[in-house]
C-alpha cells in the first residue's frame, strides 16, 4: 500500500514537471496584433543589462534599449529573458530565443553555431583587483587565482595568460559573483571588460584594473542570431542607420557616459 501511495505521487509529479516544461515560451509568437520577438541575455552586465537593486525588477539597459529600438523600427516588440551567460548560445540554437543581446563578442568558435550582427560598441579587458593587491601587470598575476565568466572570452584571455605566467583559472556564472570573490579574497583578480568594471569601480572603492590588450576591436559587441535568421540583416540595416544618424551615440551617452 505503501509503495503504490509513493508510485503514485511519484506519477504525479512527474506529470507536474513535465507540465511546467511545456508552458516555456516560444520565440517569435505573435502577441496581439504586434509581432514579438524573445532576448535572451544575461542580466549581471551594467550598464548593458541588470536589475536596479531595489527597484523592479525589469531588466533594463543599454542593450535591451538598442534591441527595443530596432525591434521596434522593424515592427516587433521585444520579451527579455535571463539567463547565464554560458547558456545564451544554446538558446539560440534550441529556438528558444530569437536574437541574444548581452555585450556578446563574435568570434569564430560562436560563428559556427550563431550569426553575428555588426558590432555596435567596442571594449578592452581589464584585471580586476583590489587597490592594495600589488598587481599590476600581467606578471604581478603568477601564481594568483583569476575568475572569469563562465562561457565568456575572458576564460579565454585568461588561458593566454596562463601559458606567460602560471596562474590559477575559476570561473562564476555572474559577474557579481566575482566581484564577490575578490572581496572576500579567494580570488586575487578577474577579468572584465572595461565598461562594466568601471561601473564597479564607482561603487567599490577599493577595486582597480589594468588594461590587459589595447585593441578595442577584441571585446566588441554584437546581437547574435540563429543561423541563418533573416532578422540577423533586418537588424543590420537598423543598426547602421542609426550609427549614422546619431541615434547609437544618443544611446551611448544614455548609458555610459559619453565615452566613445
Ligand atoms: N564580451 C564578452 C564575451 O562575449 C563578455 C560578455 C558578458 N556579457 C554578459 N552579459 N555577462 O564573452
Amino acid at each position: 500500500m505503501k509503495k503504490a501511495i509513493i508510485l503514485l505521487v511519484t506519477m504525479m509529479m512527474t506529470v507536474g514537471i513535465l507540465a511546467a516544461c511545456g508552458t516555456g515560451e516560444k520565440a517569435n509568437k505573435k502577441s496581439g496584433d504586434k509581432k514579438e520577438l524573445v532576448m535572451a541575455t544575461s542580466a549581471d552586465y551594467p550598464p548593458f543589462e541588470y536589475v536596479e537593486t531595489g527597484k523592479s525588477d525589469e531588466i533594463i539597459g543599454f542593450d535591451v534599449d538598442l534591441a527595443k529600438t530596432i525591434a521596434s523600427k522593424l515592427g516587433y516588440k521585444v520579451t527579455v529573458k535571463d539567463m547565464d551567460f554560458g547558456g545564451l548560445v544554446q538558446s539560440l540554437k534550441s529556438g528558444q530565443a530569437d536574437f541574444v543581446l548581452a555585450g556578446m563578442t563574435p568570434t569564430e568558435k560562436r560563428k559556427k553555431n550563431v550569426d553575428f550582427s555588426d558590432i555596435y560598441y567596442t571594449a578592452q579587458h581589464l584585471v580586476v583587483s583590489k587597490k592594495d593587491s600589488g598587481i599590476e601587470t600581467i606578471e604581478d598575476l603568477k601564481g594568483k587565482t583569476v575568475g572569469v565568466q563562465l562561457g565568456s572570452i575572458q576564460e579565454g584571455k585568461a588561458e593566454e595568460i596562463n601559458k606567460q605566467v602560471p596562474i590559477k583559472i575559476e570561473n562564476r556564472n555572474r559577474i557579481p559573483d566575482l566581484i564577490q570573490e575578490i572581496k572576500s579574497g579567494r580570488f586575487d583578480a578577474a577579468i572584465i571588460e572595461d565598461t562594466v568594471a568601471k561601473g564597479y569601480f564607482e561603487k567599490e572603492k577599493e577595486f582597480k584594473g589594468f588594461t590587459l590588450s589595447d585593441d578595442p576591436e577584441e571585446a566588441g559587441s554584437a546581437i547574435a542570431f540563429q543561423k541563418n535568421s533573416d532578422l540577423t540583416a533586418k537588424f543590420n540595416k537598423e543598426l547602421k542607420k542609426m550609427k549614422e544618424n546619431g541615434e547609437l551615440q544618443k544611446l551611448v551617452v544614455k548609458w555610459f557616459g559619453g565615452e566613445q
